[in-house]
């Protein structure tokens, strides 16, 4: 059997399972969408959103990239933004990266991997910013995962930094944010830091919503 064959047999057991337990499952569950929370991974497949939250269908609204990064040119990441926070109302957006992100150690290297060295670019310049913390660990491991704490803090930044998050903030104080890190060893899930609408962003990126109305 072609391995593809083996997720379509999957996918009609699941389904199968699924009516079983409820027989009404899809129907309720096409009917609407209402995620409490916006999920921002890595596209790794050892990091399996909802299998590791132990969440169902219909409970995140999820956007995977290498490394987690949140860029404010990424149209596509700031539509999945966008629409989560302004449309589906999320309260809580997850920035989920793992230790042992194959994306943030080549960005520690001098690999030249083609395009993808654009994109890691990003994580080059976090650590450019933040070369103070490195000093003395020189274990490309240790190295690495610190480079992925750091980099769950930046992008936290980089999503409090946009307009969408601010105006959520301003007109009904959501959503929080939260840095998370996930542990390939050992399956945990580590909490790194969290962002509230009342915060400590420094002045320069904020915007005045002043003139908006509220509600
Ligand atoms: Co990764």
């Amino acid at each position: 059997m072609q391995s593809d064959r083996r997720l379509i047999l999957a996918n009609r057991a699941w389904v199968k399972d699924k009516l079983s337990v409820k027989p009404d499952y899809f129907e309720v569950l096409a009917r609407d969408q209402k995620p409490e929370f916006l999920w921002i991974g890595c596209s790794d497949s050892r990091v399996p959103a909802e299998e590791i939250t132990g969440t169902e269908p219909g409970e995140l609204f999820v956007h995977r990239n290498i490394a987690n990064l949140v860029i404010h040119t990424d149209f596509n990441l700031l539509s999945v933004l966008q629409y989560a926070v302004a449309v589906l109302k999320v309260k809580h957006i997850i920035v989920c990266g793992h230790y042992g992100c194959g994306g943030v150690k080549a960005a520690l290297t001098n690999q030249h991997l083609g395009i993808l060295n654009n994109w890691l670019r990003h994580i080059k310049d976090i650590y450019d910013r933040n070369r103070g913390q490195f000093e003395g660990i020189t274990e490309p491991n240790a190295r690495a995962n610190l480079m992925c704490e750091i980099n769950i803090r930046a992008q936290i930044y980089n999503l409090a930094k946009t307009h969408i998050v601010q105006e959520a903030w301003y007109r009904d104080q959501r959503p929080i944010l939260h840095g998370w890190i996930y542990g390939l060893d050992d399956g945990m899930i580590k909490e790194v830091c969290e962002m509230r609408p009342e915060n400590d962003l420094d002045q320069i990126f904020r915007y005045d919503f002043s003139n908006l109305p509220k509600g």
